[in-house]
């Protein structure tokens, strides 16, 4: 159910360039799932209006405690990083439909590909594929060492390599590069991160089941608005979706690329 509180920051951090990692605190944590979204008004004047769609990299149930990484590049996710430890931010959520934890065999392996700010919410879907006894390898892709970030983090939960485009940490190239070079043995894949890089992994792994999480611009979150719509491909019976209510995690092939 999509509720709307006034969240306290607990922790607030800038752990790689003007890459932000923030903890808040509310009810609604105990709702979210990996791979969905919440919408924060960064503040409570009218100017930036919009709410920001940040996806989820950590749910902490027990502490009520939920850790979304972002890259502040506009107004909005300026005035959200200068927030302080016991600020309130406006949150609506969980949003949108996340990874499906249980397409995931039993005692198999498991495939996540992140590039850049589409990283995070693989990061809550690892711990839990590990805690399920899933067999994570995990590929992600920077522009440079400076923008990577959880390199350690995910190295506890999996088989985990870096590349970056200029060659600053790991390999040199993109996703893909590495991806040819370790030819991974794998029963599903999971993505989220830009639309050339999830391109490439439907033409890479036709026969491989997979899932990506698109990063739409968004307007309302909610479904009302049309900002996200999206033109789908014929293997579904609908024209377009919606990330935001539809998404933001599709099967591999339902939406044109
Ligand atoms: Fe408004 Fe998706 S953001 S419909």
């Amino acid at each position: 159910m999509i509720q709307q509180e006034r969240m306290i920051v607990v922790r607030q951090s800038e752990i790689a360039q003007h890459i932000f990692e923030l903890t808040l605190q509310g009810q609604i944590v105990q709702d979210m799932a990996p791979g969905q979204f919440v919408h924060i008004r960064v503040s409570d004047s009218f100017e930036p209006l919009l709410r920001r769609p940040l996806s989820i990299a950590n749910i902490d149930k027990e502490a009520g405690e939920a850790t979304i990484i972002y890259r502040a590049e506009g107004r909005g996710t300026e005035i959200l990083s200068t927030k302080q430890i016991g600020d309130e931010v406006d949150v609506l959520g969980p949003l949108g439909n996340g990874f499906p934890v249980d397409a995931a065999p039993e005692g198999g392996t498991v495939l996540l590909v992140g590039g850049g700010i589409g990283v995070p919410p693989l990061y809550e879907l690892s711990k839990v594929l590990n805690a399920r006894g899933i067999r994570t390898i995990q590929v992600f892709g920077f522009a440079t060492e400076d923008v990577a970030f959880y390199e350690e983090q995910f190295s506890t939960l999996g088989d985990t390599h870096f590349v970056t485009v200029d060659g600053t940490n790991g390999t040199k190239g993109f996703v893909t590069d590495l991806l040819e070079e370790l030819k991974p043995e794998f029963d599903l894949f999971y993505a989220c991160g830009p639309l050339p890089m999830l391109r490439a992994l439907e033409r890479f792994y036709p026969e491989k089941p997979g899932y990506l999480s698109f990063e739409e611009r968004m307007g309302c979150g909610i479904g009302a608005c049309f900002a996200c719509v999206c033109k789908t491909t014929e293997a579904t019976d609908q024209d377009y979706v919606k990330v935001c209510s539809d998404g933001p995690v599709f099967p591999k092939g339902v939406i044109q690329l």
